[in-house]
């Protein structure tokens, strides 16, 4: 089975490009060749999330304008068997590829590199970078942070993959903060859910966790002991069509692995 996932939004700074390499790396530990491609040209920050900034020598402009081969553009990341990164330009704009450089790449990264899955991270906004990144996907990952101008704009980009037949789309919820759901000023999970009508791949908390590790240039997925680490895995499984029960952030038992949860994430919120 080989399968291209896009990772979008619509609105910029959900955590698509925090959400496209956690998952990435996710699939990769789980045995899974898988190619992450950042799509965001003139802006790319993959290379920073995953340590490779000092690495990279081709990108994928250079590629789609014939200056270099498709193998001398891949990456492998270090300490992650199976994980490839395909680097986009930092220079260039958003019109130096169309969708069909994208559909070539995407094809030949399954043809001959035989990869499992190819993560593809979009750019924010609707536009040409956008296009590009999800002419060739099967499937869309929709990240979305509890907030109506986010849900809005998820909205509008689930109601445009459609129109592009992609028709698979789950949902990721990022920066939820249960603290304020409870007080009721943020939408909880069932309001995303209901107002989108998609599965629901993940929910995932704000967490200061997150802006270390992307400091740092690695993931936060690769400390085992975090809980997000745990919230990844159980997500990976649902991409992977598994069946795994939401966690209900709201209503924690008090015993066992979710009460260990409960405490970091009064920690991580300073509560
Ligand atoms: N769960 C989280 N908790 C706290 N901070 C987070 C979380 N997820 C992402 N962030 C932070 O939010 C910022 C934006 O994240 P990211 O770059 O992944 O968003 P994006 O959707 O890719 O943005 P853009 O639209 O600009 O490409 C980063 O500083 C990241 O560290
Ligand atoms: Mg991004």
């Amino acid at each position: 089975m080989q399968e291209c996932i896009v990772v979008t939004s619509g609105k910029g700074g959900v955590g698509k490009s925090t959400i496209s390499t956690n998952l990435a790396v996710r699939l990769a530990r789980s045995g899974h060749k898988v190619a992450l491609v950042d799509a965001d040209i003139g802006l790319r920050n993959l290379d920073l999330l995953l340590g490779l900034e000092q690495s990279i020598s081709w990108d994928l402009v250079q590629y789609v304008q014939h200056r270099c081969d498709l193998a001398d553009v891949l990456l492998p990341v270090p300490n992650i068997e199976n994980l490839f990164f395909v680097p986009t330009s930092q220079t260039s704009d958003k019109m130096a590829m169309v969708p069909d450089d994208m559909i070539e790449v995407v094809d030949r990264l399954f043809g001959q590199f035989e990869f499992d899955y190819v993560v593809i991270d979009c750019p924010a906004g609707i536009e040409r970078g956008f296009e590009n990144a999800v002419a060739p996907a099967h499937r869309s990952i929709v990240v979305v942070t509890p907030d109506v101008s986010s849900v809005r704009d998820a909205d509008r980009v689930i109601d445009l993959l459609q129109k592009k037949r992609i028709m698979d789309i789950q949902l990721v919820i990022n920066r939820y903060r249960p603290d304020l759901v409870e007080q009721g000023d943020m939408l909880d999970v069932q309001d995303i859910w209901q107002i989108l009508s998609e599965d629901v791949a993940g929910v995932f908390l704000e967490s200061e966790e997150v802006l270390r590790s992307s400091n740092c240039g690695v993931p936060v997925v690769m400390n085992d002991s975090t809980v997000l680490h745990s919230l990844y895995a159980d997500a990976a499984h649902r991409v992977l069509g598994r069946e795994v029960p939401l966690v209900d952030l709201q209503h924690q038992e008090s015993n066992g692995v979710w009460s260990k949860f409960l405490q970091w994430a009064r920690v991580q919120m300073g509560a």
